[in-house]
């Protein structure tokens, strides 16, 4: 399917997805958000894509946030719509089989900072700056940030965020634990693909159940989450992807594995 505020490209079975309007800092209006659905459901369903790399185009802005100029008219039934169709997008996002990385580019704002933290983790370059602003302009994050960020810092760090609009730049991100690793923005791109097709070439139903026992553990109690993980891990015993993987080991080859 063609998009008019996308990029796909795939090589060797890592999908790059690019949110193309630079113009306006890539930020999401409700076409953005619903060509997202489209494309990382489909992506989700092409068997040629194992990992997807998510970034912003230009050399501004992953994502500046979601779009001021539209929301500025709504209405409270709208703006919840609105809150409910980009909080559609990033738990899609959180029950995709594939991993996605973000790569921030620069800003990533209000509901681009949403759309990275609802990503696996988050590489980040120099010039990266992420916040919440939403206080700034009269209204709160409505795309998750409220829950995904508490949960992933801490309500402590995540209060100060929210409540005071400020930035981080990159090293502080990385210190507080939103961003995993900060390069320079020449290299990040080519270091989040790396580190895609990594996770390429290991067993998918073995990245996909651990996605899903990480994402959905953490909503469960500690004893909940390890029976979660312990049904998850005997499933794996019934692919060929294990036999595959422990054949290999044994007999001392490269594993060739098929995703079943
Ligand atoms: N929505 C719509 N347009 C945006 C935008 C956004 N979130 N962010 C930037 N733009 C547009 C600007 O309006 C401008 O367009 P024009 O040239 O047509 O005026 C263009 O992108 C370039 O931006 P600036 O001229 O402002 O660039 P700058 O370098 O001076 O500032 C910035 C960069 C600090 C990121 C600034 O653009 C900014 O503060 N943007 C808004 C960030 C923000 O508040 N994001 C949160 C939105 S609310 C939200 O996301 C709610 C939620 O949780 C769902």
């Amino acid at each position: 399917m063609e998009f008019k505020n996308l990029l796909i490209e795939t090589v060797d079975s890592v999908a790059t997805l690019t949110v193309n309007r630079p113009k306006s800092l890539n930020a999401l209006n409700s076409e953005v958000l619903g060509e997202l659905e489209c494309a990382l459901y489909e992506l989700d369903q092409d068997a040629g894509v194992k990992a997807v790399v998510l970034t912003g185009a230009g050399e501004r802005a992953f994502v500046a946030g979601a779009d001021i100029k539209e929301m500025a008219g709504m209405n409270a039934y709208e703006g919840h719509v609105f809150a409910r169709k980009g909080q559609q997008v990033v738990l899609f996002m959180e029950r995709m089989k594939k991993p996605v990385i973000a790569a921030v580019n620069g800003y990533a704002l209000g509901g681009g900072l949403e759309l990275a933290l609802a990503c696996d983790f988050i590489y980040a370059s120099t010039k990266a700056r992420v916040g919440f602003p939403e206080v700034t302009l009269g209204i709160m994050p409505g795309f998750g940030g409220t829950q995904n960020l508490a949960r992933l810092i801490g309500p402590n760090r995540a209060n100060e965020m929210i409540f005071t609009g400020r930035m981080l730049d990159a090293d502080k991100a990385c210190a507080w634990g939103i961003v995993n690793e900060v390069f320079p923005p020449e290299e990040l791109l080519a270091k989040t693909r790396e580190t895609a097709h990594v996770i390429a070439q290991v067993a998918p139903l073995g990245v996909s159940s651990a996605k899903d026992a990480v994402a959905n553990g953490l909503n469960m109690s500690k004893e909940d989450g390890f029976r979660y993980e312990a049904a998850l891990f005997g499933v794996l015993f019934a692919t060929g992807d294990q036999r595959e993987g422990m054949g290999a080991f044994v007999e001392k080859r490269q594993a060739a594995f098929q995703g079943k």
